[in-house]
């Protein structure tokens, strides 16, 4: 059965190009980033596999890690990384698992047959330091992901956890965010000493709170 959030992840043992993990060891006490693409040698896979390594640093101030994973074996992944690397100006130094066997993706659900019989679609999860799903997405392997946006959802996730509040649409680090209904006006007040907007009653906003 697939994942749904808030589920706990499964772990697994896996022959990665960084070596032999355990994928709950491998994260710590961090956040997680896994993400299946179609095949090696594949143009839109080169692209996606390149940007995370270019957003290394961001991925890193989040403390999250990223892991790619496809059913490729592990010498045709350590063959592609070079062409990544000399493409796309990066050094891919995040593990690529090589799930030959799709233990991962079975665990996963990322093989959808009528997508296609043997190829991962592009699946991605985010995985919190509890080892709880808290977003899932599905792309067709004709679409790259964008990374900006998983790093977007990443900085909206951090930001809930610690506080009573949600992001509205579009938006982006900095911008004001949304009071969650829960928490009553009066007590927002008290609660967000930079202010509170109300434009009604359950639509109340507030700057960001965790920035100064
Ligand atoms: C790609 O990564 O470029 C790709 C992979 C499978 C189908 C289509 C595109």
């Amino acid at each position: 059965m697939s994942l749904r959030l808030g589920d706990t992840v499964p772990n697994f043992k896996a022959s990665t190009t960084a070596g032999d993990i355990d994928f709950y060891e491998y994260l710590g006490d961090g956040w997680g980033v896994l993400f299946s693409h179609p095949a090696d040698y594949t143009p839109v896979c080169t692209t996606e596999l390149g940007r995370t390594a270019l957003l290394k640093e961001e991925f890193r101030k989040r403390n999250v890690k990223a892991l790619a994973v496809s059913v490729d074996p592990l010498d045709k992944h350590l063959g592609w990384v070079k062409d990544i690397n000399e493409t796309q100006n990066c050094t891919v130094d995040f593990p690529i698992i090589a799930d030959e066997d799709r233990k991962v993706a079975e665990l996963y659900d990322m093989i959808h047959p009528n997508a296609s019989a043997t190829a991962t679609v592009r699946s991605l999860f985010i995985i919190g330091p509890d080892k709880k799903l808290k977003l899932s997405i599905t792309y067709p392997a004709s679409t790259g992901r964008n990374f900006h946006e998983v790093l977007r959802v990443i900085d909206s996730l951090q930001l809930t956890a610690d506080y009573s509040v949600a992001t509205p649409a579009n938006w982006n680090a900095g911008e004001d965010v949304i009071v969650v209904p829960a928490v009553s006006t009066e007590d927002a007040i008290k609660k967000f000493p930079k202010g509170v907007k109300v434009i009604k009653p359950y639509l109340r906003y507030t700057p960001q709170p965790n920035i100064d």
